[in-house]
């Protein structure tokens, strides 16, 4: 037995070690659960098989075999065999992409009960192609979504029951408007279904391409291009490339090049371009199907200085995501192109440190020329906005599937999941505070 003084000391030692022992690691995924509910293939796998009849979705016209577009789970076949990181990804196939990406989430759990939120892998723009391209189908637009609510309803109705819907999500493929038409419309407008006026989805969280202006059920998350990198050091290379790329050319605008019925944006960009050179104003036709061709738009764009941004059929565009990622600095001429709407992504104070804004009324209506506008930047502008958007490139791409967050830090899919989270944990708390009615005031947290 060692004498007492020595004991004491020995005590004292391993109390302090004692002390010095960190506390556990909090628990990476607590408030993070994330249940994937399982669907039968009538919702997602077996809608793919639309690409081989429907038309013909990412596929190149020579495609062999057919339905190309679904390689890479949805990402599209390679743009050549020596890349690892570009793909003709058509952006209505996110939805398996997606679904994919979310099968490889560090917090899944097999039990609803645990679950902080719940996935539902539905291929909701793909279960709407009938009623948009099957004449006979168009009158029943009304119900697009009724089979999934009925079979919520009945199979293990709890998982809906317990939270009213509020922690369910889904991702859609396409713009809110297109999924908004009132149920009861009629004679029923073409093009677009009622999904999102269903009432039994009232309550759901849907990711969707496109937000509406008072959105309370979606929340946009961005295009995906034509970049899917597996890599950091392949994502870095890239940003490397577009940072030192040379950029002759003022502005480039990719996009339908027809000339519009009435004076709109366009049509002012158009005029602006006729008659100047390749060095002010660069055009790249893509009235037919540019997005599975990323080359013929990212090389022009990685040697342009400001990429244009006019809305089309709809105020956002993919072709803003591609010139995030080339490096181009976008110019937007309203703040429904991406400032209301991709928040969780590119929060809405950040816009003038990396992109220009001219309203388009000062344009079609005012006289403002756009060439004069961007000619006029300093070039230290310039640069110093191109850096800002290639540090916040790697927030808008969707890296490959089997990739790590951990190396390549937080992707579209990522920052798209993380706010989701947020989302559902704000309102499941009013709800269990019995705030009810606070529910629908509550804000969304756009920031980083
Ligand atoms: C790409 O690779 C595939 C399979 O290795 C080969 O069959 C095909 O010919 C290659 N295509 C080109 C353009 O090199
Ligand atoms: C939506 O949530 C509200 C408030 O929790 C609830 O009263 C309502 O029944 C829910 N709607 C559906 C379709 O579950
Ligand atoms: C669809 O409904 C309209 C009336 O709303 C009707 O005139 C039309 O014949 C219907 N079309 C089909 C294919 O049933
Ligand atoms: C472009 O040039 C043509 C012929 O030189 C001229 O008629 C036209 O007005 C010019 N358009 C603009 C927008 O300057």
């Amino acid at each position: 037995m060692p004498p007492r003084p020595l004991l004491f000391l020995l005590l004292i030692v391993l109390s302090s070690i004692t002390a010095a022992t960190p506390e556990p690691e909090p628990d990476p995924c607590a408030g993070r659960l994330i249940h994937i509910r399982r669907l039968p293939a009538r919702f997602n796998t077996d809608l793919l098989g639309h690409c081989g009849t429907a038309f013909p979705l990412a596929d190149h016209p020579s495609a062999t075999p057919s339905c190309a577009s679904l390689a890479n789970h949805g990402l599209g076949p390679r743009t050549h065999n020596r890349t690892r990181s570009w793909y003709r990804t058509d952006e209505r196939l996110l939805e398996p992409f997606f679904h994919r990406r979310l099968l490889d989430h560090h917090c899944l759990t097999e039990d609803p009960a645990l679950a902080d939120a719940v996935f539902l892998p539905y291929y909701a723009a793909l279960d709407a192609l009938p009623f948009v391209l099957e004449p006979a189908m168009l009158n029943y637009s009304g119900v697009h979504g009724v089979p999934l609510a009925q079979f919520l309803a009945a199979n293990s109705p709890h998982i809906l029951a317990r939270r009213h819907g509020h922690d369910h999500f889904l991702l859609l493929a396409g713009p809110a408007w297109d999924y908004s038409q009132p149920p009861d419309t009629d004679p029923r407008l073409w093009g677009t279904t009622s999904l999102l006026r269903r009432p039994e989805f009232d309550n759901f969280t849907v990711l969707t391409l496109e937000s509406r202006a008072w959105p309370w059920q979606e929340h946009a998350v961005p295009h995906p291009t034509s970049f899917h990198p597996s890599s950091l050091a392949r994502l870095r290379s890239w940003i490397a490339r577009a940072r030192r790329s040379r950029r002759p050319t003022l502005m480039l605008y990719a996009g339908t090049v027809s000339k519009p019925s009435r004076p709109n944006i366009r049509g002012s960009i158009l005029a602006e371009c006729a008659n100047r050179t390749a060095d002010v104003c660069a055009l790249v036709d893509c009235s037919g199907a540019c997005t599975l061709d990323p080359i013929r738009y990212m090389r022009p764009m990685l040697r342009a200085k400001f990429c244009l941004q006019p809305p089309g059929d709809t105020p956002t565009r993919r072709s803003t995501f591609d010139a995030v990622v080339a490096g181009c600095v976008p110019v937007f001429f309203e703040s429904a192109s991406a400032r209301t709407q991709y928040g969780w992504h590119l929060p809405a104070g950040t816009y003038d440190e990396f992109s220009v804004t001219i309203p388009k009324d000062a344009v079609v209506l005012g006289g403002v020329q756009i060439v004069e506008t961007l000619a006029v930047v300093p070039e230290e502008e310039v640069t110093r906005m191109r850096e800002r958007l290639l540090e916040l490139a790697p927030r808008v791409v969707y890296r490959r599937h089997g990739s790590s967050a951990e190396e390549m830090g937080q992707d579209a899919v990522d920052i798209a999941v993380e706010g989701v989270l947020r989302r559902i944990r704000r309102r499941v708390r009013t709800l269990e505070d019995g705030r009810p009615e606070d529910l629908y005031s509550l804000d969304d947290d756009d920031h980083i």
